[in-house]
């Protein structure tokens, strides 16, 4: 029977390799981390991309129980950026190439029992190898260091369940079918007749159907394969109710025996010519791209922080589908869009450029380690099997797509272009479309891209970015603008029933080379900003929900007379889901509503509602010279007020707001959450040209990520605060200049 051990605390880690290392058991000069780690903590901007591009030693002192002599052991790696090569005791025992998908090493030859700790060293070149993907050109991302995902040891018998791929059948007939694939590894070629037994559960734990299967051994078959049939009253997974079930696979043969279970959905997902198909019913695709990086520790956060980003994405931006642009993503991101119904596009890793033979085998590789490793996560819709933005490789693109295929019969795949009139070797031609510049598109027709005489399944998959890099503090006009640009080609999008919806670029800033961005190393492409507050333009995603959901109204303003050239705050675009908005200002509440613009918006569910000239006299809330006022602006749903937003003539700091996402934190393992600061002002809103410095202190089993000292961004900032595995309570202090002191309490258990 196997065991899972984690092995993520109490690694040694030095920042520097050199030969011979591996032989060393003097740990001097090695510094005691956990996993995720970095192999550096890098400044929020304005670094030097080389920083981190250096070979590091990690070692660990592993202690296999006695009990396990015998077993095959494995150790598996969840990520390491970019080249491992693994040593036990000095013997090489493995190496992996790709930064973003997992391998396991076997250890049991090598380990010896009777000293009372085997020594584990890791290798890990961080540098940007060229004959690995993504390297070897430009690439408008940074590619973070270390050991940045996590570690376990697995014992098992020398017969185990190396993974298992479950595919369903009959989705939408009221009997489902379910096709399990059971892939051994055999360490000894044991031979004989043993059984499989499968049982599916739901999500409350109830057996659903349980079955024992007879397994011969002795055929070489591998993978075995199973059918549970006639499976009633199973709910389907989808974007209101994502049901999962808990599929178990118990081997037994010649007195060996191994687990697996993993979780599963039953859905039908079809990309077709008029649009995308979710268990048959037709859903416009509204997604958004995401970098899986943080500021000061890159991508090494622990699995609650990759959960947030999933809850951000659905709960906050209600977008239906995350693109993992441009690489696999953390498990646990990815387990959390299973459980909240958040549709995922992911794709092998790459950008652009494509490299020669051994490149091209690793990218092979990777892409093989990528759908092994996801294919059971229900809310996969699409496999990206071309580099993003590369030109067409038909030799190597018909081999991707092949291998995705025979891997994985049951998903489309798609391939990530920006050239028109490439080959389609996918189900779905997939275009980065970036036509809308203010006035041109704001997108294109598909034809016009594809070069095809037909109609074909059609998605894009990334607009905006660097045509209109916006910063969250950024000038007002500027930031309406940015979020127009998104309301256009949604709104777009949505009349185009050939277009089966867009993925924005993107979620969130990102730290890149000194190729592209702001000259900072900050690509400001996000709807948020690295922290993950919400910049204007996150609120056309925002609002695009029921306000039986959650009554959205935003309206994009700082609300001052003299922010905007000429003055005043008009035209005011509202995102809001309201039927319509009233506007009092100062202390006269105008009678007149304003209505959504359905008519200039007819694409989009809620669209914004727009105060402008027309609607209202520059005397009433515009011209230079008036007495400014303050405001409510009042949204209305069923003609209830469901919802409000006050301003204020003259702000002044008031209020300091200290919220961290999670009050109990994990003491077995790192973890870690954010707290996010503001300083904000009698009405509630942010003073967003208040630079103030906020002073951070920590007591407790809890450090800070990044400097203890930090500035106000846009009126706003945020931390991580992590844990050192270790129960308490972690007190952060927060000091302000203008408005005192706060204190959260964080309990770890
Ligand atoms: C695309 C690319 C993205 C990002 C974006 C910026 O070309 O795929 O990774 O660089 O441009 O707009």
């Amino acid at each position: 029977m196997r065991e899972i051990i984690d092995l993520n605390n109490g690694w040694y880690y030095k920042a520097e390799y050199h030969e011979g290392m591996e032989q060393q058991d003097d740990l001097s000069g090695f510094t005691q981390v956990d996993l995720p780690h970095t192999n550096i903590e890098l400044p929020y901007n304005y670094f030097d991309e080389k920083n981190f591009q250096f070979q590091s030693c990690y070692k660990y002192l592993l202690q296999i129980p006695r009990h396990a002599q015998g077993k095959v052991c494995y150790l598996h790696f969840s990520g390491v950026m970019a080249y491992a090569r693994v040593y036990l005791n000095g013997s090489f025992l493995g190496e992996h190439r790709g930064g973003y998908t997992p391998f396991a090493v076997r250890i049991d030859p090598v380990y010896d029992f009777d000293r009372e700790h085997n020594l584990v060293t890791v290798m890990v070149d961080s540098r940007e190898l060229e004959d690995i993907p993504p390297f070897g050109g430009q690439i408008d991302y940074l590619t973070y260091g270390g050991i940045y995902r996590e570690v376990s040891l697995g014992l098992y018998d020398p017969v185990f369940i190396k993974n298992i791929k479950v595919e369903t059948e009959q989705v939408l007939a009221a009997e489902k079918d379910l096709k399990v694939k059971v892939f051994l590894e055999n360490t000894s070629a044991v031979q004989g007749d043993g059984t499989v037994r499968i049982t599916l559960q739901d999500a409350a734990g109830a057996v659903v159907q349980t079955q024992t299967f007879p397994a011969t051994l002795n055929s070489g078959a591998n993978p075995l394969e199973f059918k549970l049939t006639g499976l009633k009253g199973i709910k389907l997974w989808d974007l209101e109710e994502p049901n999962l079930y808990e599929i178990q696979v118990e081997l037994e043969v010649n007195g060996y025996s191994d687990y697996y279970r993993d979780r599963i959905g039953f859905r039908t997902a079809a990309f077709r010519p008029d649009g995308f198909y979710l268990n048959g019913k037709r859903v416009k695709i509204v997604g958004i791209n995401r970098h899986q990086s943080y500021p000061y520790v890159g991508y090494a956060m622990p699995r609650r922080v990759q959960e947030k980003d999933a809850e951000i994405l659905k709960n906050e931006l209600h977008v239906n589908l995350v693109r993992t642009s441009h690489y696999p993503q953390s498990v646990h991101f990815l387990n959390k869009c299973d459980e909240l119904g958040l549709l995922v596009f992911t794709e092998l890793p790459g950008w652009q450029h494509i490299g020669g033979d051994q490149w091209k085998k690793v990218a092979r590789e990777n892409l093989r380690e990528m759908i092994e490793r996801d294919w059971n996560h229900p809310s996969i819709v699409l496999w990206g099997v071309r580099i993003n933005e590369s030109q067409d490789d038909d030799e190597f693109y018909t081999e991707t797509n092949r291998l995705a295929k025979q891997l994985d019969p049951t998903r489309q795949t798609g391939g990530v272009r920006y050239i028109t009139d490439s080959n389609l070797l996918e189900d779905v031609y997939t275009f980065n479309d970036f036509i809308h510049d203010g006035e041109k598109g704001p997108l294109r027709d598909q034809q016009e891209v594809t070069g095809l005489p037909h109609k074909v399944p059609y998605m894009v998959t990334e607009f905006n970015g660097h045509m209109f890099p916006t910063k969250r503090f950024d000038q007002e006009e500027r930031q309406m603008e940015h979020s127009l640009r998104y309301l256009r080609i949604l709104n777009a999008a949505g009349l185009d029933d050939s277009i089966a919806g867009t993925i924005g670029w993107c979620a969130f800033d990102y730290n890149t080379h000194k190729d592209f961005g702001a000259g900072d190393r900050i690509c400001y492409h996000g709807v948020m900003d690295m922290f993950r507050v919400p910049k204007f333009a996150s609120y056309v995603y925002k609002s695009q929900v029921s306000p039986a959901v959650e009554p959205v109204l935003e309206p994009v303003t700082f609300w001052a007379r003299g922010e905007r050239s000429i003055g005043g705050v008009l035209p005011l675009v509202i995102y809001t889901n309201c039927d319509y908005v009233q506007l009092q200002f100062g202390e006269e509440k105008l009678e007149q509503k304003f209505y959504p613009r359905r008519e200039e918006y007819p694409g989009v569910p809620y669209p914004p509602v727009i105060i402008d000239y027309t609607a209202l006299s520059p005397e009433v809330v515009g011209a230079w010279g008036l007495k400014w006022e303050g405001a409510v602006l009042t949204g209305y749903y069923r003609d209830q007020p469901i919802v409000e937003k006050r301003f204020c003539a003259d702000p002044v700091p008031t209020v300091l707001s200290v919220a961290a996402d999670d009050q109990i934190l994990n003491a077995a393992q790192k973890d870690a959450t954010r707290v996010v600061v503001k300083v904000l002002d009698q009405c509630g809103n942010l003073l967003p040209f208040l630079d103030e410095i906020i002073h951070l202190e920590v007591e407790g089993p809890g450090r800070i990520q990044g400097p203890s000292t930090v500035v106000l961004k846009g009126g706003a900032i945020a931390f991580w605060v992590e844990t050192r595995n270790a129960p308490g309570v972690i007190t952060i202090t927060v000091r302000s200049q203008s408005v005192g002191e706060k204190t959260v309490r964080l309990e770890v258990v």
